[in-house]
Order: structure tokens, then sequence, then C-alpha cells
């Protein structure tokens, strides 16, 4: 099989990036992980990546002058590691239009609010500040601005009486587990396609799992 070459983009905790390369172990996932980079040196997800043997870099945000200078850098390091696919999770920088720009179509992000709702910091307080009872997440196609883009794939997840933010992020977190990895899934083997700024699903939809669309 011809597998995508994905690389994944963090600044933290990182537990995207191990949903994601827990998934990439399936012989027959057409994605492959190939780096993993932080931007913040310390991020507890490089070491757990590490110590998987996979390729791993910071790119400490710190040390550029400018954000294109640090787009820059970012940009050299997925070329030089062969990338066709980015994956951003939990990667906390805002990009330059010139770098979305070169990865468009081919760069992914997870927000946990039922995008276009709730964007940027803290989308789950945003939710039961708003009192949905509805909460989840996206993956989406990165484009300039901030949290927005063709949407490839939805979770929803219930907002429960007593919720707190903690309580709804950890709820939607463990759908994101599942959301992320059946979305690249679907961009990687081509089933999900860009079309006139919209994404396309081919194929049977499993009626079973209609809380996530396209269904698992
Ligand atoms: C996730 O909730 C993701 O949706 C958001 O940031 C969080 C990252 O968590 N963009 P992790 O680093 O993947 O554990």
């Amino acid at each position: 099989m011809d597998k995508k070459r994905v690389g994944i983009l963090i600044s933290g905790r990182g537990s995207n990036m191990m949903s994601l390369v827990e998934a990439s172990r399936d012989p027959a996932y057409p994605a492959e992980i190939v780096t993993v980079i932080s931007s913040r040196p310390e991020a507890p997800g490089l070491d757990w990546a590490a110590g998987r043997g996979l390729p791993v870099r910071a790119i400490d945000h710190r040390a550029h002058a400018s954000r294109q200078d640090f787009d820059s850098a970012l940009h050299e390091a997925l070329t030089a590691a062969g990338v066709d696919l980015v994956c951003c999770a939990g990667f906390m920088r805002l990009m330059t239009a010139g770098f979305v720009e070169k990865w468009r179509g081919r760069m992914l992000n997870i927000h946990p609010s039922l995008l276009p709702a709730f964007k940027g910091l803290d989308a789950q307080a945003q939710a039961l500040a708003a009192g949905v009872k509805i909460a989840g997440c996206t993956v989406h196609f990165v484009e300039p601005e901030m949290d927005s883009g063709p949407i490839v794939a939805q979770a929803a997840v219930p907002v429960l009486p007593d919720d707190t933010p903690d309580g709804l992020a950890a709820r939607i977190l463990a759908a994101e587990h599942k959301l992320y990895p059946h979305a690249l899934r679907l961009v990687a083997s081509g089933t999900a396609r860009l079309v006139n700024g919209r994404v396309v699903v081919n194929g049977t939809v499993n009626q079973t799992a209609q809380l996530f669309s396209p269904a698992l």
C-alpha cells in the first residue's frame, strides 16, 4: 500500500498525537507517522513519541524572532521529512497565511467543538456558557483564519446537567481520540476529497454510527 507520510505538530500533552500513532500501527492504515514536531521542547508528548522510536523535533517558537522565521523552520523540517500530510494536534501556534498556503489541502486540525461554533481557546467552557445540549469535536482542513476550513468529520457529545469544563473536555477528548484517526484515514485513503472548498466523502455510510459524521 502507498501510505501517506504524516507529520504531527504538537505543543503539549499530545494525546491526539498518541491516538494517531496507535492507529497507524495497523498495517492496513493508509498513513504512517514520519515525524512529530513540537513548538515547545518541554512538551510531554515529545518524550512519549521519542520513546516509541519516532523521529521527533523540537522547534522552539521562543528561539525564532518572528512568526515567519518559525514557520520557515517548520516548513523545512516537514519537507526534509518528506511529509505528504500535516496533522495539527494541540499545536498552539497561529500560522502565517504563507505557511498555510504551502500546505493548503494537506493540513488537518482538530478542535474541541462542533465548528463553526466556539472557535478559539476554551471551546468547552464556551459551549457550557452558551448552554448547548450537544457539544463535540471537529477535524477540518486548515485555512488561514483560526479554527476554520473545510470540515472532514465531526463527532457529537452530550452535555450533561452538572458538567464542568473539565468534565465536558474529558468526554469530548475521548471522542477526539476516535475521530482524528478516522478523519485521517478518510483523507489519507482518498475517501474524503476537497471539492470546491467542501469535503466530499465517497463510499457507504454505517448507519449505526450516526454520531460520527461521516460515520465510522
Ligand atoms: C485537544 O482538545 C484538541 O482538540 C485541541 O487541543 C487539545 C490538545 O490535546 N486543539 P492533546 O495535546 O492532543 O492531548
